[in-house]
């Protein structure tokens, strides 16, 4: 039996998480695959008190005001910088995230690419696909050696932590740089040593993004910071495009500052700098960081406990301004 409640699903979920919300609520979705207009979200949520969001969703100080029943978002992404935190805390708006899910696959990604650029496997398929692959030569289409290089992460995160288990497996030395250095006990077990990020990026071969984007994470990585590469090295980004001046990046790839990059995640998503579509030493892809069936499936089923409980009052596990709930505990 449906509940009474209305609640706003913007995104095309599998038919199971709609019914298990739809058990307790009075569901409303997006059945489509592309991000579901602004003003269209806008208008919609109007009466209801919960939004499954994704993250080309912007909730911000508009958006609460059009939505003035609203009671809790859950965001169906670990990273929830499409969402003015600070503006829904302030109306008493829970905020959850999906975070731990999707920590393997999207490191499995970030080695993807890493190998992909360094081995040019993307162009090479271009070679062959479009019959341009002609003969074999000693020294044709040579990419850059993996296994024993250095990689520097950047944010020891969940992600993070997961890239450099992976790297064990390449005899990669790691390097890392991060807010909070991990404990000793930790670095020891991730063969992890922690550096400044302008030595880090001196040292790397390879330079992997894993900070979430916030004011202090917008362009941590610019021209200044590229021109510290090694001409040989390959930034991978699979954090936020914003992480990442794209204009300085575009210009180090083709002034060979550093010697390619593999980039899921851009400044103005989907749109990408142009000019970057032309660059071979680069590999591109649809921000598809956690985008396998299995993950995917976890992440929806993970957004919807989390707005069922936070909706029926209970803590919802991955809340994302927890302080609001010890408000509500003291009565406030
Ligand atoms: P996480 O566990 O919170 O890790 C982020 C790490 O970055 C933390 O160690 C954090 O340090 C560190 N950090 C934060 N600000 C920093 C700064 N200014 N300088 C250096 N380090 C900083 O998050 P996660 O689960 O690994 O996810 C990381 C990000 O990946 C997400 O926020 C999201 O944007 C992105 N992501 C993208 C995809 C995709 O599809 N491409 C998929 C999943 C995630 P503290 O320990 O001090 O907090
Ligand atoms: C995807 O980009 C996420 O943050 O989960």
């Amino acid at each position: 039996m449906s509940g009474n409640k209305p609640i706003l699903v913007s995104g095309n979920l599998p038919a199971a998480v709609l019914d298990f919300l739809g058990e307790d609520f009075q569901v409303e979705y997006h059945a489509e695959d592309r991000p579901m207009p602004r003003r269209k979200l806008l208008r919609l949520l109007s009466e209801k008190v919960g939004l499954l969001a994704m993250i080309t969703d912007h909730i911000d100080e508009e958006l609460f005001d059009h939505a003035p029943r609203l009671a809790m978002v859950a965001n169906m992404a670990v990273g929830y910088n499409n969402i003015d935190v600070a503006a829904a805390t302030r109306r008493g708006i829970l905020i959850s995230n999906t975070p731990g899910v999707l920590t393997e696959t999207t490191a499995d990604l970030a080695f993807s690419l890493l190998l992909a650029t360094a081995r040019r496997v993307v162009e090479g398929d271009r070679v062959v696909r479009s019959g341009r692959f002609k003969f074999w030569a000693p020294f044709h289409f040579l990419g850059r050696e993996v296994t024993g290089k250095t990689l520097g992460i950047v944010g020891m995160g969940r992600i993070g932590q997961a890239l450099a288990r992976r790297a064990r497996g390449f005899s990669m030395p790691v390097l890392y740089h991060s807010r909070t250095p991990l404990r000793k006990s930790l670095e020891k077990q991730l063969h992890a040593t922690f550096l400044p990020l302008i030595s880090l990026l001196k040292e790397a071969d390879f330079v992997s993004l894993h900070v979430p984007l916030s004011a202090e994470t917008t362009h941590l990585i610019s021209r200044d910071e590229l021109a510290l590469m090694k001409p040989t090295a390959f930034l991978i980004n699979t954090s936020r495009g914003p992480v990442v001046d794209e204009q300085a990046l575009l210009n180090a790839l083709r002034e060979g500052v550093i010697a390619g990059a593999g980039i899921d995640v851009y400044e103005r998503e989907p749109v990408i700098t142009a000019g970057l579509e032309k660059i071979d030493q680069a590999v591109l892809l649809p921000h598809v960081g956690s985008a396998t069936l299995e993950t995917r499936t976890r992440m929806a089923w993970m957004a919807a406990e989390n707005l069922r409980m936070g909706l029926q009052g209970e803590k919802p596990p991955n809340l994302v301004n927890p302080q609001l709930m010890k408000k509500r505990k003291r009565g406030e």
